[in-house]
């Protein structure tokens, strides 16, 4: 390894420190100088190989010193995070984006409308460091649909909600009272993964909250189940804590109608304090009994 000006728990501390910010994957095994790169793509051209490049920049630029012509080279394909165009830019987030946010989200008449929507939604800086759109798993036509906060990781890797650590918890709780996959739908308030797992901001909540109403009212279920109390607490924009809120039969308003629904823990909070399952088991019985009473 070649000698680093930089000890070894320095090392480790700027780890610490990329990780924390959300760069979380190192896929490339050597330094590329995306600037160059970027003003290369939007030269036309693809521009010189970077120090070490080793053949990466080259790689990713079709026929390549074959008389070929240079495809613009994306920058999430050499980062491997971000899934959009290298123009994409930030946007600063105000009232017109969630303006748009809801007009998209109104117009759109089916799930897969709303899958097309949410994709070409330009309002949320979060797919800019997203892997994938996390917009549903399980089954639209299930009485019972299942909301999270927000995607972490694995779902980001996957494209879809629930399937890390905390997703397989909730496989099993979902087993324990007879559901799984094909009776259940899932989907998360925020369909992209804040970089580094942080919390959605309140912005950002906000320009995708018309996005996952509209989802609910679409998939139209019987229950509603919020896990955490981020997501209760955005959907049923009320203030109290999980501990008060969870366990309790209320009702979501929609469009002159409403829905039975109830606040449980985030399986993620019960793999921090399993003590807690035990609340939790008390709330899916519940689920359970509810459930039971629709069954025609
Ligand atoms: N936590 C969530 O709220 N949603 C997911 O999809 C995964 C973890």
């Amino acid at each position: 390894m070649p000698e680093h000006p930089l000890s070894e728990r320095e090392l480790e501390a700027l780890l610490d420190f990329y990780q924390a910010a959300g760069i979380d994957r190192f896929l490339e095994e050597r330094p590329v100088d995306r600037f160059t790169l970027l003003s290369a793509s939007e030269a036309g051209h693809a521009g010189p190989r970077t120090a070490g490049g080793g053949g990466h920049v080259a790689d990713r630029v079709a026929g390549e010193g074959q008389g070929a012509a240079p495809t613009p080279i994306r920058q999430a394909d050499s980062l491997s995070i971000p899934a959009t165009s290298s123009r994409e830019s930030a946007v600063i987030p105000d009232g017109a984006a969630v303006q748009s946010a809801r007009e998209r989200a109104r117009t759109a008449t089916n799930l897969q409308e709303l899958h097309k929507a949410l994709s070409e939604f330009e309002g949320c800086n979060l797919r800019l460091t997203a892997k994938n759109l996390v917009f549903a798993d399980g089954n639209p036509d299930a009485r019972i649909m299942f909301v999270g906060e927000a995607p972490g990781r694995e779902e980001d890797t996957q494209g879809k909600p629930f399937v890390g650590r905390s997703g397989r918890l909730l496989d099993l709780m979902l087993a324990a009272i007879g559901l799984d996959r094909s009776s259940a739908y899932i989907a998360n308030v925020v369909p992209w993964r804040p970089p580094g797992n942080r919390t959605p901001t309140p912005q950002e909540t906000e320009l995708c909250k018309p996005f996952i109403m509209r989802q609910i009212e679409l998939a139209d279920p019987e229950l509603l189940v919020f896990l955490g109390a981020a997501s209760a607490k955005s959907l049923l924009g009320v203030q109290e804590g999980i501990r008060r809120l969870r366990g309790r039969w209320m009702e979501y308003g929609l469009n002159g109608r409403t829905i039975a629904c109830m606040a449980t823990y985030h399986p993620a909070y019960l793999l921090r304090s399993p003590l807690e399952k035990r609340a939790s088991w008390r709330d899916f019985l519940s689920l359970k009994a509810r459930l039971d009473t629709l069954v025609s």
